[in-house]
């Protein structure tokens, strides 16, 4: 059933390339230039003449969420909150005519996100549905959805869930921008570009060996710091989350330019620092935090693009990613995280699937 891996997490890791192809066969049609979201079809004109996104969600879905966001503003330009759906619903949210609410979950069973969708629902509200079991409450009581048909995911650390919700979120994002906010030659570049995904996906997971000796070195620590910025500011997060649920050491992930408001004081040359330091927008300033961090004698580890040696000599290891478009760049920078995470898991004798004190899906509020 592991399908000759040594963990499901291992497994659903290794399957990213099949589970995003999975979740855009018959959606992502390149030589037609077009996106097909079933799900979405009846609701779609109302979603592109939303005044307001607001997506909620829990954990590593959260943090699709904060993806999805810049996906939406960058693309549609239809402003977007994020909520943690435990806070929502506590808050009375105030929700307007015009208001689409969105909610991600893997299980789609998850308490507080199915209590975003009551709220939603109570307030009169359309609420949509991004999940990955076919059937689950969050699904049957959304007024409409997309499946990420990734398959089934067993670990309790969420991989493939992650990469599947960033990638139906874009199709999202694409298809709302789609003769409004794109061109039609950007909108075709975007699909390509989403197309080619899968195989780029195959090779970043190449560097497994490769991460597996980084993390034989690693493993000791019991700090470490995450830091990227724009579409990689959530991947972060989410590498920070992965590396505490499974491995047990404390983690934090950041915005990369609010470490000088703050973290920077934890660092000397016991934390280690991943940074995303892709060639995008960011870039210069990324490469200032790096800077900031090999001078107080932070030893860092960035990812980086295929070809860029400028970071070697201030970083203990760079890890190289293909190069894409920017805005599915998550996509391919979480996925040296993910390993990283697990192989230092699994070193230190963990258990990587069923983590103390977690559970797969969270049913209680
Ligand atoms: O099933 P859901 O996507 O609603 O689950 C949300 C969180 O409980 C989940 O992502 C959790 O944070 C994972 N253990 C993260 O790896």
């Amino acid at each position: 059933e592991k399908g000759g891996y040594e963990h499901f997490m291992q497994k659903e890791i290794m399957e990213q390339p099949t589970a995003l192809e999975d979740a855009m066969r018959g959606r992502v049609l390149p030589d037609d230039n077009k996106i097909v979201l079933g799900g979405l079809h009846d609701v779609m004109d109302d979603l592109r003449d939303a005044d307001r996104v607001i997506i909620a969600a829990c954990g590593t879905s959260w943090h699709s969420a904060l993806v999805g966001e810049y996906l939406i503003e960058h693309f549609a330009r239809t402003p977007v909150e994020v909520e943690y759906a435990s806070e929502f619903r506590y808050r009375n949210p105030i929700l307007r005519d015009g208001d689409v609410v969105l909610v991600i979950s893997q299980s789609g069973e998850t308490a507080d996100t199915l209590a975003a969708v009551r709220e939603a629902q109570r307030q009169g509200v359309m609420c949509l549905g991004i999940c990955n079991v076919v059937g689950s409450t969050i699904a049957r009581e959304t007024d409409a959805g997309v499946y990420l048909h990734a398959g089934p995911e067993i670990g309790v650390a969420s991989t493939k869930a992650f990469t599947a919700q960033v990638i139906v979120l874009a199709m999202i994002a694409l298809k709302m921008a789609e003769d409004r906010t794109l061109s039609h030659a950007e909108f075709a570049d975007a699909v390509h570009a989403l197309a080619s995904i899968p195989d780029k996906v195959r090779t970043t997971l190449e560097m497994d060996g490769q991460i597996e000796k980084m993390a034989n070195i690693y493993r000791y620590s019991s700090n470490f710091l995450y830091l990227g910025r724009g579409f990689n500011f959530p991947v972060a997060l989410e590498g920070a989350l992965k590396l505490k649920e499974i491995s047990y050491i404390h983690a934090e992930g950041y915005p990369a330019a609010e470490m000088k408001h703050g973290p920077i004081a934890l660092i000397d040359r016991f934390m280690p620092v991943v940074f995303i330091a892709l060639k995008d927008s960011t870039y210069d300033k990324v490469v200032s935090n790096i800077e900031e961090v090999a001078a107080r004698d932070g030893s860092v580890i960035a990812i980086t693009d295929e070809g860029n040696g400028e970071l070697d000599e201030l970083c203990e290891y760079v890890l190289r990613i293909p190069q894409t478009q920017e805005f599915l760049s998550p996509l391919l920078a979480v996925v040296p995280l993910q390993l990283l995470s697990y192989h230092i898991a699994v070193m230190r004798g963990c258990d990587v699937d069923q983590p103390r004190n977690l559970a797969k899906s969270v049913t209680v509020e």
